[in-house]
């Protein structure tokens, strides 16, 4: 940037020697092209973003949207994954703030151990973010992700609409992540009144949960609730994708496959496959890219000490109420994929479609 600016000086020196200016113009331009530099010079927005895993499809989505937006707004950005370990994420956390970040996003691994970055970042002045997974026990700062309990409704009112009575199995995603408590809320909000008029049974307790989302926890927990029951269900509410895929395989091993319904969440390229296929009902789209650079601008403006535009609205995080971006999720089967999901250019139609 200095190169730059000294060879714009340059020419400018010429120009001003060629045309015979007279030295004190020369110098009052001179200072004023100085003072522009000073502009230019302008120290960098440093943002961090804190990821918990890049293992699901749709991460590193967010991550690539999140800093082509972050710097188109001339901000920098520090990316780290934490591999799900919510220590190693605290511990590269305070890194970024050793390293004079100016604001930090975080995509936390568990939602009460982040309360600690929080607290970290607040100490040093510096903002954070909770970016689509909420942070408890602290007071971030903004809190942008999708409606959560919503995407929890659409779900199981999807699977209830298409298989009214018989037998239910809620597999919730990881415990640590408030989002699975939110889905499993919207869960059991559309199917209360199937409960009440005896319609639908749970055929195993509510607390099955596919810790850390591990397809292969999904997987093992719908084997063992289907020895249980003897192969008895009908339907399972799957929390996201990932997981779907676990149930979906311990299905297939029963050639149940396609035979019970299951939900999911993501829009992932492998579950839009299996609702072409006939072996996932439905899935959830959550557009990524929105998400990514409503959060990038949001973390510019907390840098530059402005409020954020969009957070009309507040959640509680169960200590506060903490200002809220909350975006739309929409309902995805095999009638509308293609008006939703490819429309929308999240994947293409060749991909979607293809058999393998
Ligand atoms: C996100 C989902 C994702 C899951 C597993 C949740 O917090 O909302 O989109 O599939 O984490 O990474």
């Amino acid at each position: 940037m200095y190169g730059k600016t000294s060879q714009i000086l340059n020419k400018f020196w010429n120009t001003i020697i060629v045309g015979m200016i007279p030295l004190n113009i020369a110098v009052m331009f001179c200072s004023v092209m100085l003072l522009g530099c000073a502009d230019t010079s302008e120290k960098k927005i440093k943002i961090g973003l804190s990821i918990s895993s890049l293992r699901v499809e749709r991460w590193p989505k967010d991550r690539d949207h999140f800093v082509a937006e972050a710097e188109k707004l001339g901000a920098e950005v520090i990316v780290q994954s934490a591999d799900e370990d919510e220590r190693k994420q605290n511990e590269q956390v305070e890194n970024m703030i050793t390293q004079g970040v100016d604001v930090l996003v975080v995509i936390p691994q568990d939602s009460v151990a982040s309360a600690q970055i929080v607290k970290a970042a607040h100490a040093e002045g510096i903002k954070v973010i909770a970016y689509d997974r909420m942070i408890r026990e602290s007071e971030p700062d903004l809190y942008i992700s999708f409606d959560n309990e919503r995407i929890g409704y659409m779900q199981a009112e999807y699977l209830i609409k298409h298989k009214p009575k018989g037998n239910y199995f809620l597999l919730g995603g990881d415990p640590g992540d408030n989002n699975a408590h939110l889905l499993r809320k919207g869960q059991l909000r559309a199917l209360q009144n199937a409960i009440d008029n005896g319609d639908i049974k749970f055929v195993a307790d509510q607390k099955h949960w596919a810790v850390k989302w591990d397809p292969l926890d999904a997987l093992n927990k719908t084997e063992q609730v289907l020895t249980q029951t003897n192969n008895q269900i009908d339907a399972i509410v799957a929390s996201n994708d990932g997981t779907a895929g676990g149930v979906i395989q311990a299905l297939q091993g029963q050639k149940l496959d396609g035979k019970v319904l299951v939900s999911g969440q993501d829009a992932d390229i492998a579950a839009c496959q299996r609702i072409v296929k006939g072996t996932q009902t439905m899935t959830v789209y959550k557009p990524i890219e929105h998400i990514a650079k409503e959060a990038a601008q949001a973390a510019v403006a907390l840098a530059k000490g402005e409020t954020v535009q969009n957070a009309d609205q507040t959640i509680n995080n169960g200590t506060t109420d903490i200002p809220s971006i909350l975006l739309t999720p929409f309902q995805v089967d095999k009638d509308n994929l293609d008006d939703v999901v490819i429309k929308d250019g999240f994947h293409t139609r060749e991909k979607v479609y293809q058999t393998e």
